[in-house]
Protein backbone atom coordinates (compact mmCIF):
# COMPACT_ATOMS: atom_id res chain seq x y z
CA UNK A 1 0.00 0.00 0.00
CA UNK A 2 1.35 3.63 -0.81
CA UNK A 3 0.42 6.58 1.13
CA UNK A 4 0.44 10.16 -0.67
CA UNK A 5 3.86 11.81 -0.12
CA UNK A 6 3.00 14.63 2.55
CA UNK A 7 3.55 18.28 0.46
CA UNK A 8 3.74 21.85 1.57
CA UNK A 9 4.19 22.39 5.66
CA UNK A 10 2.14 24.79 7.10
CA UNK A 11 3.81 27.93 9.11
CA UNK A 12 1.44 26.40 12.17
CA UNK A 13 1.72 23.53 14.70
CA UNK A 14 -1.72 21.44 13.50
CA UNK A 15 -3.42 18.55 14.00
CA UNK A 16 -5.94 16.96 11.41
CA UNK A 17 -8.31 13.75 12.05
CA UNK A 18 -8.76 11.93 8.44
CA UNK A 19 -10.98 8.94 9.42
CA UNK A 20 -12.08 7.09 12.43
CA UNK A 21 -13.00 3.41 13.11
CA UNK A 22 -14.20 2.99 16.41
CA UNK A 23 -11.97 5.01 18.80
CA UNK A 24 -8.78 4.84 16.27
CA UNK A 25 -8.09 7.36 14.00
CA UNK A 26 -5.59 8.65 11.45
CA UNK A 27 -4.68 11.84 10.28
CA UNK A 28 -1.36 13.87 10.09
CA UNK A 29 0.53 16.77 12.46
CA UNK A 30 1.68 19.32 10.15
CA UNK A 31 3.99 21.82 11.52
CA UNK A 32 7.04 24.04 9.22
CA UNK A 33 9.68 21.12 9.02
CA UNK A 34 7.23 18.53 7.90
CA UNK A 35 4.16 16.22 8.32
CA UNK A 36 3.24 13.26 10.91
CA UNK A 37 1.29 10.56 9.56
CA UNK A 38 -0.59 9.52 12.80
CA UNK A 39 -0.58 6.61 13.85
CA UNK A 40 2.91 7.67 14.15
CA UNK A 41 6.29 5.41 15.89
CA UNK A 42 8.83 7.31 16.18
CA UNK A 43 12.58 5.92 16.29
CA UNK A 44 14.48 7.05 19.34
CA UNK A 45 17.43 8.88 18.39
CA UNK A 46 18.64 9.30 21.93
CA UNK A 47 22.13 10.92 21.71
CA UNK A 48 21.31 12.36 17.89
CA UNK A 49 21.83 8.77 16.45
CA UNK A 50 19.26 6.42 15.83
CA UNK A 51 21.88 3.81 17.10
CA UNK A 52 23.52 1.73 14.04
CA UNK A 53 21.09 3.61 11.03
CA UNK A 54 21.70 6.26 8.83
CA UNK A 55 19.33 8.83 9.08
CA UNK A 56 18.54 8.69 5.37
CA UNK A 57 17.97 4.84 5.75
CA UNK A 58 15.23 5.65 9.15
CA UNK A 59 13.44 8.51 6.47
CA UNK A 60 12.75 5.92 3.77
CA UNK A 61 11.63 3.62 6.18
CA UNK A 62 8.96 6.25 6.52
CA UNK A 63 9.62 7.66 9.58
CA UNK A 64 8.06 11.47 9.28
CA UNK A 65 9.86 11.92 12.88
CA UNK A 66 12.08 10.61 15.51
CA UNK A 67 12.84 11.41 18.95
CA UNK A 68 15.71 12.81 20.88
CA UNK A 69 16.47 13.10 24.35
CA UNK A 70 17.28 15.89 26.65
CA UNK A 71 19.05 14.24 29.17
CA UNK A 72 22.12 12.80 27.11
CA UNK A 73 22.11 16.02 24.97
CA UNK A 74 22.68 18.49 27.85
CA UNK A 75 25.58 15.63 28.80
CA UNK A 76 27.27 16.02 25.69
CA UNK A 77 27.46 17.79 23.08
CA UNK A 78 25.63 20.52 25.70
CA UNK A 79 22.51 22.30 24.58
CA UNK A 80 25.08 25.71 24.12
CA UNK A 81 27.21 23.71 21.63
CA UNK A 82 24.50 22.36 19.75
CA UNK A 83 22.97 25.37 19.51
CA UNK A 84 26.07 27.02 17.87
CA UNK A 85 26.67 24.39 15.62
CA UNK A 86 22.76 25.42 13.95
CA UNK A 87 20.78 23.07 16.26
CA UNK A 88 19.93 19.10 16.23
CA UNK A 89 18.51 18.62 12.87
CA UNK A 90 21.36 20.07 11.01
CA UNK A 91 23.67 18.09 13.60
CA UNK A 92 22.59 14.99 12.92
CA UNK A 93 21.51 15.71 9.39
CA UNK A 94 17.86 14.93 10.24
CA UNK A 95 15.91 18.04 8.64
CA UNK A 96 12.26 16.43 9.10
CA UNK A 97 10.29 16.65 12.84
CA UNK A 98 12.21 15.96 16.00
CA UNK A 99 10.42 15.63 19.34
CA UNK A 100 12.32 15.45 22.75
CA UNK A 101 11.80 14.57 25.71
CA UNK A 102 11.82 16.80 28.92
CA UNK A 103 15.04 14.68 30.85
CA UNK A 104 13.00 13.71 34.19
CA UNK A 105 12.58 9.88 33.04
CA UNK A 106 16.33 9.86 32.32
CA UNK A 107 17.18 11.27 34.96
CA UNK A 108 15.08 8.77 37.15
CA UNK A 109 16.16 5.37 35.01
CA UNK A 110 20.00 6.82 34.10
CA UNK A 111 21.72 9.01 36.84
CA UNK A 112 22.61 8.19 40.01
CA UNK A 113 21.99 10.16 43.27
CA UNK A 114 19.12 12.03 41.62
CA UNK A 115 17.05 14.36 43.88
CA UNK A 116 13.58 16.22 43.14
CA UNK A 117 11.87 18.69 45.03
CA UNK A 118 9.64 21.49 43.49
CA UNK A 119 11.98 23.24 41.16
CA UNK A 120 13.49 20.62 39.96
CA UNK A 121 15.66 17.52 39.82
CA UNK A 122 19.87 17.71 40.60
CA UNK A 123 21.14 14.65 39.83
CA UNK A 124 24.40 12.83 38.99
CA UNK A 125 25.67 12.81 35.13
CA UNK A 126 26.14 8.66 34.43
CA UNK A 127 29.24 10.20 32.06
CA UNK A 128 31.29 11.71 34.67
CA UNK A 129 29.50 12.04 38.02
CA UNK A 130 29.17 15.59 37.46
CA UNK A 131 25.94 17.21 39.72
CA UNK A 132 23.54 19.34 37.21
CA UNK A 133 20.27 20.50 38.65
CA UNK A 134 17.32 20.61 36.02
CA UNK A 135 14.03 22.85 36.65
CA UNK A 136 11.52 22.77 34.36
CA UNK A 137 12.00 25.96 32.72
CA UNK A 138 15.13 24.89 31.96
CA UNK A 139 14.15 21.55 30.61
CA UNK A 140 12.14 23.87 28.25
CA UNK A 141 15.09 26.36 27.68
CA UNK A 142 17.46 22.96 26.87
CA UNK A 143 14.78 21.55 24.38
CA UNK A 144 14.65 24.82 22.45
CA UNK A 145 18.27 25.04 21.76
CA UNK A 146 18.04 21.52 20.74
CA UNK A 147 15.80 23.36 18.48
CA UNK A 148 13.54 20.57 19.13
CA UNK A 149 10.07 21.03 16.93
CA UNK A 150 7.77 19.15 19.75
CA UNK A 151 8.64 19.56 23.23
CA UNK A 152 7.89 17.60 26.60
CA UNK A 153 7.20 19.11 30.03
CA UNK A 154 9.16 18.10 32.89
CA UNK A 155 7.49 15.89 34.88
CA UNK A 156 8.04 12.83 37.18
CA UNK A 157 6.97 8.92 36.27
CA UNK A 158 6.72 6.93 39.09
CA UNK A 159 7.79 3.16 38.21
CA UNK A 160 4.56 0.85 39.26
CA UNK A 161 3.91 -0.94 41.81
CA UNK A 162 3.69 2.63 43.66
CA UNK A 163 1.82 3.23 46.70
CA UNK A 164 -1.23 5.79 46.37
CA UNK A 165 0.37 8.42 48.17
CA UNK A 166 3.79 8.42 45.86
CA UNK A 167 1.60 8.23 42.47
CA UNK A 168 -0.36 11.23 43.82
CA UNK A 169 2.54 14.10 44.84
CA UNK A 170 4.11 12.76 41.32
CA UNK A 171 0.57 13.34 39.15
CA UNK A 172 0.93 16.45 41.08
CA UNK A 173 4.34 17.89 41.07
CA UNK A 174 3.78 17.02 37.09
CA UNK A 175 0.85 19.30 36.91
CA UNK A 176 2.54 22.23 38.35
CA UNK A 177 5.51 21.65 36.67
CA UNK A 178 3.55 21.69 33.51
CA UNK A 179 2.32 24.87 33.82
CA UNK A 180 5.33 26.31 34.52
CA UNK A 181 6.83 24.61 31.31
CA UNK A 182 3.42 26.25 29.68
CA UNK A 183 4.74 29.61 30.69
CA UNK A 184 8.74 29.35 29.66
CA UNK A 185 7.78 27.78 25.85
CA UNK A 186 5.23 31.08 25.48
CA UNK A 187 3.89 31.20 21.98
CA UNK A 188 5.72 29.29 19.42
CA UNK A 189 3.24 28.86 16.35
CA UNK A 190 5.23 26.69 14.34
CA UNK A 191 6.37 24.22 17.80
CA UNK A 192 4.33 22.50 20.01
CA UNK A 193 4.83 21.41 23.61
CA UNK A 194 3.06 18.57 25.15
CA UNK A 195 2.09 17.90 28.56
CA UNK A 196 2.31 14.12 30.04
CA UNK A 197 -0.79 12.72 32.25
CA UNK A 198 0.65 10.78 35.35
CA UNK A 199 -1.01 9.11 37.77
CA UNK A 200 0.07 5.58 37.60
CA UNK A 201 -2.62 3.06 37.58
CA UNK A 202 -5.22 4.73 39.78
CA UNK A 203 -7.90 5.70 37.75
CA UNK A 204 -9.37 9.21 39.58
CA UNK A 205 -5.46 10.60 39.55
CA UNK A 206 -5.34 9.76 35.79
CA UNK A 207 -8.74 11.49 35.18
CA UNK A 208 -7.53 14.03 37.68
CA UNK A 209 -3.88 14.71 35.77
CA UNK A 210 -5.73 14.76 31.83
CA UNK A 211 -8.58 17.02 32.85
CA UNK A 212 -5.87 19.84 35.03
CA UNK A 213 -4.03 19.48 31.45
CA UNK A 214 -6.34 20.13 29.35
CA UNK A 215 -7.46 23.00 31.36
CA UNK A 216 -4.10 24.12 29.89
CA UNK A 217 -5.06 24.44 26.36
CA UNK A 218 -1.40 22.49 25.66
CA UNK A 219 -0.94 21.14 21.75
CA UNK A 220 -0.68 17.89 22.46
CA UNK A 221 -1.21 15.28 25.17
CA UNK A 222 1.13 12.01 26.34
CA UNK A 223 0.32 9.16 28.33
CA UNK A 224 3.31 8.81 30.45
CA UNK A 225 4.33 6.43 33.62
CA UNK A 226 3.42 3.10 31.72
CA UNK A 227 5.00 0.45 30.58
CA UNK A 228 7.10 0.93 34.01
CA UNK A 229 6.32 -2.57 35.14
CA UNK A 230 2.39 -3.13 35.22
CA UNK A 231 1.26 -6.08 32.88
CA UNK A 232 -0.72 -5.21 29.60
CA UNK A 233 -3.99 -5.17 30.95
CA UNK A 234 -3.14 -2.34 33.60
CA UNK A 235 -2.01 -0.33 30.86
CA UNK A 236 -4.78 -1.12 28.69
CA UNK A 237 -7.11 -0.38 30.90
CA UNK A 238 -5.35 3.36 32.04
CA UNK A 239 -5.53 4.27 28.34
CA UNK A 240 -9.46 3.71 28.37
CA UNK A 241 -9.76 5.99 31.00
CA UNK A 242 -7.64 9.03 30.31
CA UNK A 243 -8.53 9.04 26.20
CA UNK A 244 -11.97 9.97 26.65
CA UNK A 245 -11.12 12.88 28.61
CA UNK A 246 -8.61 14.31 26.26
CA UNK A 247 -9.81 16.82 23.37
CA UNK A 248 -10.34 14.88 19.77
CA UNK A 249 -8.89 17.57 18.10
CA UNK A 250 -5.54 17.14 19.75
CA UNK A 251 -2.84 14.29 18.72
CA UNK A 252 -2.22 11.92 21.98
CA UNK A 253 1.14 10.42 22.57
CA UNK A 254 1.90 6.76 24.67
CA UNK A 255 5.31 7.27 25.80
CA UNK A 256 7.72 4.79 25.55
CA UNK A 257 5.36 1.60 24.31
CA UNK A 258 5.67 -0.54 22.97
CA UNK A 259 5.37 -4.19 21.42
CA UNK A 260 3.62 -4.70 18.05
CA UNK A 261 0.91 -5.92 20.06
CA UNK A 262 0.77 -3.02 22.49
CA UNK A 263 1.03 -0.70 19.87
CA UNK A 264 -2.26 -2.27 18.16
CA UNK A 265 -4.25 -2.47 21.01
CA UNK A 266 -3.28 1.18 22.00
CA UNK A 267 -3.80 2.62 18.56
CA UNK A 268 -7.62 0.79 18.87
CA UNK A 269 -8.09 2.99 21.95
CA UNK A 270 -6.94 5.92 20.21
CA UNK A 271 -3.01 6.45 20.66
CA UNK A 272 -1.97 8.36 17.65
CA UNK A 273 2.09 8.48 18.69
CA UNK A 274 4.62 5.91 19.92
CA UNK A 275 8.37 5.82 20.97
CA UNK A 276 10.10 3.16 22.40
CA UNK A 277 13.90 1.63 22.32
CA UNK A 278 12.77 -1.83 21.30
CA UNK A 279 13.00 -2.08 17.87
CA UNK A 280 16.65 -0.17 18.26
CA UNK A 281 17.57 -2.25 21.60
CA UNK A 282 16.35 -4.86 20.33
CA UNK A 283 17.86 -5.28 17.03
CA UNK A 284 21.75 -4.52 18.69
CA UNK A 285 20.56 -7.97 21.09
CA UNK A 286 19.94 -10.07 18.20
CA UNK A 287 16.37 -9.93 18.00
CA UNK A 288 14.57 -9.36 14.85
CA UNK A 289 10.55 -8.27 14.78
CA UNK A 290 8.75 -9.65 11.68
CA UNK A 291 5.56 -10.65 9.74
CA UNK A 292 6.42 -14.04 11.14
CA UNK A 293 6.30 -12.94 15.03
CA UNK A 294 9.70 -12.11 17.07
CA UNK A 295 12.51 -13.89 15.98
CA UNK A 296 15.88 -14.62 18.62
CA UNK A 297 18.73 -14.95 15.64
CA UNK A 298 21.17 -16.09 18.56
CA UNK A 299 19.37 -19.37 18.74
CA UNK A 300 21.18 -22.62 17.66
CA UNK A 301 18.16 -23.54 15.27
CA UNK A 302 18.94 -20.52 12.95
CA UNK A 303 22.36 -21.93 12.16
CA UNK A 304 22.02 -23.60 9.25
CA UNK A 305 18.42 -21.82 8.00
CA UNK A 306 18.82 -20.44 4.49
CA UNK A 307 15.62 -18.27 4.64
CA UNK A 308 15.46 -15.00 4.77
CA UNK A 309 13.51 -12.76 7.89
CA UNK A 310 10.55 -12.17 5.79
CA UNK A 311 11.02 -12.48 1.88
CA UNK A 312 8.15 -10.44 0.96
CA UNK A 313 9.26 -7.56 2.92
CA UNK A 314 10.26 -3.90 1.43
CA UNK A 315 13.24 -3.73 3.22
CA UNK A 316 17.16 -5.62 1.65
CA UNK A 317 17.81 -6.40 5.54
CA UNK A 318 14.87 -8.61 5.77
CA UNK A 319 14.63 -10.04 1.91
CA UNK A 320 18.57 -10.22 1.33
CA UNK A 321 20.26 -12.38 4.02
CA UNK A 322 19.39 -15.44 5.17
CA UNK A 323 18.65 -16.45 8.75
CA UNK A 324 21.84 -18.64 9.32
CA UNK A 325 24.07 -15.53 8.20
CA UNK A 326 22.47 -13.57 10.82
CA UNK A 327 23.07 -15.97 13.19
CA UNK A 328 26.65 -15.86 12.44
CA UNK A 329 26.73 -11.92 12.68
CA UNK A 330 24.98 -12.03 16.01
CA UNK A 331 27.07 -14.83 17.52
CA UNK A 332 30.74 -12.99 16.78
CA UNK A 333 29.21 -9.70 17.25
CA UNK A 334 29.74 -8.01 14.25
CA UNK A 335 28.67 -4.83 13.94
CA UNK A 336 26.64 -5.86 10.52
CA UNK A 337 24.38 -7.78 12.99
CA UNK A 338 23.21 -5.18 14.68
CA UNK A 339 22.67 -2.87 11.36
CA UNK A 340 20.56 -5.86 8.94
CA UNK A 341 18.63 -6.50 12.71
CA UNK A 342 17.51 -2.93 13.90
CA UNK A 343 17.14 -1.65 9.65
CA UNK A 344 14.96 -4.91 9.59
CA UNK A 345 13.05 -3.91 13.13
CA UNK A 346 12.29 -0.61 12.35
CA UNK A 347 11.22 -1.36 8.34
CA UNK A 348 8.70 -3.77 10.77
CA UNK A 349 7.76 -1.16 12.91
CA UNK A 350 7.12 1.55 10.23
CA UNK A 351 5.20 -1.12 8.23
CA UNK A 352 2.67 -2.03 10.85
CA UNK A 353 1.98 1.72 11.47
CA UNK A 354 1.52 2.09 7.93
CA UNK A 355 -1.23 -1.10 7.71
CA UNK A 356 -2.81 0.28 10.73
CA UNK A 357 -3.25 3.63 8.98
CA UNK A 358 -4.59 2.71 5.84
CA UNK A 359 -6.49 -0.10 7.82
CA UNK A 360 -8.24 2.69 10.26
CA UNK A 361 -9.17 4.65 6.71
CA UNK A 362 -10.74 1.37 5.13
CA UNK A 363 -12.96 0.68 8.32
CA UNK A 364 -11.39 -2.48 8.75
CA UNK A 365 -8.48 -2.35 11.77
CA UNK A 366 -9.70 -5.26 13.71
CA UNK A 367 -9.29 -7.16 10.48
CA UNK A 368 -5.66 -6.20 10.53
CA UNK A 369 -4.73 -6.76 13.95
CA UNK A 370 -6.57 -10.34 13.73
CA UNK A 371 -4.45 -11.09 10.57
CA UNK A 372 -1.23 -9.84 11.74
CA UNK A 373 -1.56 -11.65 15.30
CA UNK A 374 -2.98 -14.72 13.35
CA UNK A 375 0.53 -14.88 11.14
CA UNK A 376 2.77 -14.57 14.22
CA UNK A 377 0.55 -17.44 15.56
CA UNK A 378 1.01 -19.72 12.61
CA UNK A 379 4.68 -18.82 12.59
CA UNK A 380 4.98 -20.11 16.15
CA UNK A 381 2.99 -23.56 15.21
N1 LIG B 1 9.11 7.91 28.59
C1 LIG B 1 8.39 6.83 28.95
N2 LIG B 1 7.55 7.13 29.95
C2 LIG B 1 7.75 8.44 30.24
C3 LIG B 1 7.16 9.34 31.20
O1 LIG B 1 6.30 8.99 32.00
N3 LIG B 1 7.63 10.62 31.19
C4 LIG B 1 8.60 11.03 30.31
N4 LIG B 1 9.01 12.30 30.36
N5 LIG B 1 9.16 10.21 29.42
C5 LIG B 1 8.73 8.94 29.38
Amino acid sequence: MSEPAPAAFPQNFTFRVDATDGTARTGAISMPRGVIRTPAFMPVGTAATVKAMYPGQVRDLGADVVLGNTYHLMLRPGPERMARLGGLHHFMNWPHPILTDSGGFQVMSLSALRKLDEQGVTFRSHVDGSTHHMSPERSIEIQGLLGSDIQMQLDECVRLPADHDTIEKAMRLSLRWAERCRVQFGEQPGKAMFGIVQGGDVPALRVESARALVDLDLKGYAIGGLAVGEPQDVMLAMIETVAPHLPQAKPRYLMGVGTPDDLMRSVARGIDMFDCVMPTRAGRHGLAYTRHGRINLRNARHGEDTRPLDEASSCPAARDYSRAYLHHLVRTDEILGMMLLTWNNLAYYQELMAGMRAAIAAGRLADFCDETRDAWAKAEA
